[in-house]
């Protein structure tokens, strides 16, 4: 597995390898990431991970500089997932001074995770068009936990004529049913008991709209109802939106929807979704 740490060096290992399955991430990796990476072998050939922190995604007052980074243990996993060649930029390479280009997706950004992190999805499009334009893939894996995310770089891939297919990836969750993801190390052991409440949420959700509840109001008190119950767990949003492009969605329900939720525990937020469809 080669170690790249300059966009000449990832550009070079693309020419001479050939288009590849790219699976970008923050690194702090976990099961969910090592799963996109094996998927992504059906994809390609040749599979490259990148492994960067993006300061651009995140607000003045989050997690940057405390985000959980162990770039050895990384390195470790991502061998031992079958990459080829992992891709680990310093923010000088992907930022260097005089930087003033940024992508933005309108609309689609706006609610959920738009709505309360404004800025964070600029951040978001405009590393990952770099990353895609310095990786040459063919084909981009992302998980669906951050459903939102997928949508709008789904998006941005379409709106740009990007020649890259982007591929989500069914969530993986931990035995009791919480999503993976980098920012659970952070819960106390008392809100890692808690968290449970996002995975236990969308079930009773899901199984009401089982029974036929078609009312996204009554989906969303449901889910919520668990929640508001979790000593510190503070909803940031519970909402039900059209699963396609995210707009807001009345009584009855006809077509599919994505019921999508944020928890904070103390300065730790979680997020979690549920694709409801009929049939
Ligand atoms: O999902 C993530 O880890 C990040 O948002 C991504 C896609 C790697 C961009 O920095």
């Amino acid at each position: 597995m080669q170690v790249l740490e300059t966009v000449e060096a990832m550009r070079a290992f693309a020419a001479a390898r050939g288009p590849s399955a790219f699976v970008p991430t923050m690194g702090f990796l976990h099961e969910g990431h090592l799963a996109l990476m094996r998927a992504a072998r059906a994809h390609a050939p040749v599979v490259v991970a990148s492994v960067f922190v993006n300061p651009t995604q995140f607000g003045p007052n989050e997690d940057f500089e405390r985000y959980p980074r162990d770039t050895a243990g990384d390195l470790e996993k991502c061998r031992s997932a079958g990459c080829d060649a992992v891709f680990l930029p310093p923010v000088s390479a992907m930022y260097p001074p005089g930087h003033r280009t940024h992508v933005s997706v309108s609309e689609l950004t706006g609610p959920l995770c738009g709505a309360s992190r404004p800025g964070h999805f600029d951040g978001v499009t405009t590393v990952v068009l770099k990353l895609l334009n310095i990786v040459g893939c063919r084909a981009a894996l992302f998980g669906e936990k951050d459903y939102q995310q997928l949508a709008v770089i789904r998006r941005m891939a379409l709106d740009l004529d990007l020649p890259v297919q982007i591929i989500g990836h069914p969530i993986v969750r931990e035995a009791d049913g919480l999503a993976m993801s980098s920012r659970n190390v952070y819960l106390s052991p008392r809100d890692r008991a808690g968290a449970l409440c996002l995975s236990r949420g969308l079930e009773a959700a899901a199984q009401a709209f089982g029974a036929g509840e078609r009312d996204p109001r009554v989906l969303e008190a449901t889910a919520r109802a668990l929640i508001d119950a979790t000593p510190g767990a503070a909803v940031d949003y519970v909402e039900v939106r059209d699963a396609l492009d995210l707009t807001a969605v009345e009584a009855p329900l006809t077509r599919p929807v994505v019921l999508a939720l944020a928890v904070r525990f103390g300065a730790t937020r979680l997020i979690d979704n549920r694709v409801l469809a009929s049939g």
